[in-house]
């Protein structure tokens, strides 16, 4: 699959091209701004490789979340910079690119251009700098610029020159909504990706009928908190619809919400939207209502259960999944049994469950009664006790029934499973591998189709192909 998309992308590259290495870490919206990247620099020449060995430019992506996202771009930076050409061009765009700007470049010496979410945009010409300014010292302007920082924050601006994007399967991802104005106590996202913006909604349908006319058959519509999009009068539920009406679209999912934005019309859409998939990622956080005011999440336990209560009632079979964070500031033993309650209750069928990591310049990161890295390991590990308990449970609850799959890939080796096999995702986005007798596999990508369930794991299925849809 990478090998393809690799060829997706290069074929909008000229002949004699030069090597561009790509690396996403972080979220979805991160992984839609590397391939936007990766098309933006396309017709200026670079072909997108799959390693650093030897590339002309390298671009990490980075994600801020966690203490841990950042140190991983430091050691990766080293490594990489060993890998490419003596002369290349290292950029470190993304959000930790944003929160640190020109910090970055005094870290990593190695690197030449520092950018964020919001100025992707302009990278060549940030590259065209740095290459002008080694030009000129070459000829002896000894103080010509030989670096760049753009970590602005234009609203929307990148959409507007960015080019059509590529298909790279049956399913893609669509930014519909930029930024966030939560300032949850704990998170950096609102510092590093600006001020929360929706996009006009005639462009996000006018990317999605681009997406389904090179064979895109599911999107993912993308924001921080993505059930808050509203433009011109029209919400989520009204952009769903839209989509939905789209030639070639079948499945329209979107992520990531917040607890405070689910409209009624959103709920209702879960009804009557028959592309909406069921499948509902809301994240709590944690299940104390103290410890959720001191994150700012401006809602409570029991509004949350009462939101999901009413999605239940709209659409019963709806799969829940959420995010969680352990340890954060003064949680007590009594806070966190209260996180394990509402995973109990909730029998959420996946979840991201994170140790709380204190953030410089978040005001989470100055409170009082920090908890010590081994409690929050341990209670991590029993809240995903939890969470994997009741995702292995919704998958059992398939065996030997039908489930209609949208095929994404080849699954499987055949030494493995004595058959080759195909994958893709259930309506409640399980992965599902099964077996296809003799039918073509090829003609089998990007189709909906119907496949028996013979056994299930932890956290997926497994069957056998019945019949295309
Ligand atoms: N906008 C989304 C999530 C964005 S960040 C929302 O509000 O749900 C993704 C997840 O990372 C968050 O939901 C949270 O669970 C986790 N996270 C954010 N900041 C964190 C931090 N400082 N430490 C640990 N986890 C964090
Ligand atoms: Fe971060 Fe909160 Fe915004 Fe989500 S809603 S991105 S957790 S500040
Ligand atoms: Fe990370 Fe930025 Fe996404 S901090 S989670 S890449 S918005």
């Amino acid at each position: 699959m990478v090998i393809r998309i690799i060829d997706a992308v290069n074929e909008q590259a000229p002949a004699g091209a030069k090597k561009l290495f790509v690396k996403s870490y972080g979220c979805q919206m991160n992984v839609y701004d590397g391939f936007r990247m990766a098309e933006l620099l396309a017709p200026l020449g670079y072909t997108l490789a799959d390693s650093a060995d030897g590339a002309d430019v390298v671009l990490l992506n980075t994600c801020h979340i966690r203490e841990k996202a950042d140190d991983k771009l430091f050691s990766d930076l080293g490594r990489f910079r060993r890998a490419a050409k003596e002369d290349a061009i290292l950029a470190v765009g993304g959000c930790t690119g944003q929160a640190l700007g020109a910090k970055v470049m005094e870290a990593a010496p190695s690197v030449s251009v520092v950018f964020g979410p919001q100025t992707y945009h302009r990278l060549p010409a940030l590259i065209e700098k740095v290459q002008q300014g080694r030009i000129a010292r070459a000829q002896g302007h000894k103080n010509a610029p030989i670096r760049a920082v753009d970590v602005d924050f234009p609203e929307l601006e990148k959409f507007d020159r960015l080019p059509t994007p590529g298909a790279y399967g049956p399913t893609a991802f669509v930014t519909i909504q930029e930024g966030c104005d939560k300032f949850c106590t704990y998170c950096v996202v609102p510092y590093t990706r600006g001020a929360e913006i929706s996009r006009p909604w005639q462009h996000v349908v006018a990317e999605c009928e681009q997406l389904a006319a090179q064979g895109v058959r599911e999107v993912t519509l993308l924001g921080q908190n993505v059930n808050a999009y509203e433009n011109d009068g029209i919400t989520l539920a009204g952009l769903c619809e839209k989509v939905g009406e789209i030639d070639g679209i079948a499945r329209i999912r979107f992520t990531t919400s917040h607890p405070n934005n689910t409209g009624d019309d959103l709920i209702e859409a879960f009804a009557t939207n028959p592309k909406l998939m069921p499948y509902f990622h809301l994240p709590v956080q944690a299940g104390s209502n103290r410890i959720l005011q001191a994150m700012n999440r401006n809602h409570t336990v029991e509004s949350y259960l009462a939101t999901l209560e009413k999605v239940r009632a709209a659409r019963p079979d709806i799969a829940i999944s959420g995010d969680f964070i352990v340890g954060f500031p003064g949680e007590t033993e009594e806070d966190f049994a209260a996180t394990l309650a509402v995973a109990h209750q909730v029998q959420y069928v996946g979840a991201f469950s994170f140790a709380y990591s204190p953030r410089p310049g978040t005001p989470a990161a100055e409170l009082p009664g920090q908890i010590d890295e081994i409690t929050k390991k341990e209670r991590l590990a029993a809240l995903n006790v939890v969470l994997d308990d009741s995702l292995a449970a919704f998958c059992k609850k398939f065996d030997g029934h039908t489930v209609e799959v949208l095929v994404e890939g080849h699954g499987g080796r055949a030494e493995k499973f004595g058959q080759p096999q195909l994958r893709g995702r259930s309506l409640h986005n399980l992965p599902v591998n099964f077996t296809f007798g003799d039918a073509d596999p090829l003609s089998l990508m990007g189709q909906l189709v119907n496949v028996r369930v013979t056994h299930t794991t932890a956290k997926a299925l497994n069957g056998v192909l019945i019949q295309g849809l």
